[in-house]
């Protein structure tokens, strides 16, 4: 396994600049499965789930080539085949997202199941219930599902849960459906919008996207762009404000977008940060006094995000007091507080809640991270730890950090990698 040495404590001082969402950049990837012609994606982050989508997007015939660090150019016009195979869609759970968009340009699609990951079995079942209801006919077979799209139905929807990938998938799928398609309960998240927006430059006429019910009317044919710009990361900036909040240090992520933020923001002010934020930076600014203990339910946006907690519960380790966060979205995401605790934090696990007792220091030891963000969480904790902290796993953060050991270092982390 991949492995990071850190040496702590450090205060974090400096600037970053936020990469691309990753989780905007892959539904848009695979929405332009409906594309016939190429387009240039701009701001898009080198990170393995993006390879991951590129290889997916490859077997199906798309050609793609990197333009430049972050230019991503695809051409749909060579898609030729329908099947998203098992050993793709087991690395990477958003590989559901081509099933739709396959189904709408060929009227059939082979995707395999995806796998489960760390943090629970990850169904798809309101996926799938929702694409029958906009005339889909499915078919598992050992581990497939074999669906067909014969008379594609305009349909009113009501998502069981606020579930962004469901949201998306629905939406994208009927934007080549004719007539008004609605979905009721969605999820709000800036990643819902932002291929909201790509539909619509592209011709669909969408309404509410950001909020819980979005009408959909389909178009026969899109309006191919040539060009788009993905968000950026709001996961990936609230790390590293995160970070220099912990560390006592002063960190300002510049190429972000606040207001995607402002639920960590109140989080880490309510734990005594001071921050500032302009229209397309976030600073937080050195703290005087312990870290406060929180008290949060992660909940879908504008709640507080589950791809932050791992890194607040770095942050609560180390605060004054008794902290509790609330699982609302996965239950058992709790991977990381058994590892934070070799490192000396105090934690209870009673699933859905972890109770966090506020340690004065963590000390330096091996860990090692289960997933994408708890790996980023005990790279953070290390930061603070007293000595050497090696993070095992870290093919977990590569899949959605694009440089997060050259971008920590030049905010004066001591992080070293084994390879
Ligand atoms: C997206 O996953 C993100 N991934 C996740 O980020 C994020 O944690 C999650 O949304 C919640 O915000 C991408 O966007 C690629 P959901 P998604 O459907 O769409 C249950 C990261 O770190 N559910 O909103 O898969 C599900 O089990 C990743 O970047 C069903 O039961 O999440 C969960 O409990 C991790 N059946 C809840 O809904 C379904 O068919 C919310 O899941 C779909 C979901």
């Amino acid at each position: 396994m991949k492995y990071f040495k850190i040496e702590g404590p450090v205060k974090l001082k400096g600037e970053v600049s936020a990469q691309g969402a990753k989780n905007a950049v892959l539904p848009i990837m695979s929405a332009i499965i409906l594309y016939d012609t190429p387009v240039l994606l701009s701001n898009v982050p080198q990170v393995v789930d993006v390879f991951t989508m590129i290889e997916l997007l490859k077997i199906l015939g798309t050609k793609v080539e990197w333009k430049g660090k972050n230019d991503l150019l695809l051409d749909p016009s060579t898609i030729n085949r329908y099947t998203a195979p098992y050993e793709i869609v087991n690395q990477m759970r958003a590989s559901i997202y081509v099933l739709g968009p396959l189904l709408m340009k060929f009227g059939k699609a082979a995707v395999s199941f995806p796998g489960g990951c760390a943090f629970g079995p990850r169904p798809i079942d309101y996926h799938l219930h929702g694409l029958t209801l906009l005339g889909a006919n499915l078919e598992i077979d050992r581990g497939y599902i074999n669906a067909s799209m014969k008379s594609p139905t305009p349909a009113e929807i009501t998502l069981n849960f606020k579930s962004v990938g469901t949201t998306i998938h629905l939406m994208t799928t009927a934007s080549l459906i004719e007539g008004e398609t609605t979905l009721i309960n969605c999820a709000q998240e800036p990643e819902v919008v932002a291929t909201a927006d790509f539909l619509i430059k592209s011709g669909v006429k969408i309404e509410g996207a950001g909020t819980n019910v979005i009408k959909v009317k389909g178009v026969r044919k899109l309006n191919n762009l040539t060009e788009y710009k993905i968000i950026p990361d709001r996961i990936e900036a609230g790390t590293y404000i995160t970070a220099g909040f912990m560390t006592g240090g002063e960190v300002m992520v510049t190429g972000c977008s606040p207001i995607h933020l402002e639920p960590v923001i109140a989080k880490l002010k309510e734990a005594g940060a001071s921050v500032e934020r302009g229209n397309d930076y976030v600073l937080v600014k050195p703290r005087e006094n312990k870290i406060k203990s929180l008290q949060i339910e992660t909940q879908p946006f504008p709640g507080f995000p589950t791809d932050m907690q791992p890194q607040f519960m770095s942050m609560l380790s180390v605060a004054e007091g008794l902290s509790i966060i609330k699982e609302g979205i996965y239950p058992n995401r709790f991977a990381h507080a058994f590892e934070l605790q070799r490192l000396g934090a105090k934690i209870k696990v009673i699933e859905p809640t972890a109770f966090i007792e506020g340690v004065e220091k963590l000390t330096g030891a091996e860990v090692a991270g289960q997933d994408l963000r708890g790996s980023a969480a005990l790279i953070l904790a290390g930061l603070v730890a007293e000595g050497i902290t090696t993070v095992f796993g870290i093919e977990h953060l590569e899949r959605g950090y694009e440089n997060f050991q050259e971008k920590l270092q030049s905010l004066g982390a001591k992080i070293q990698s084994s390879s």
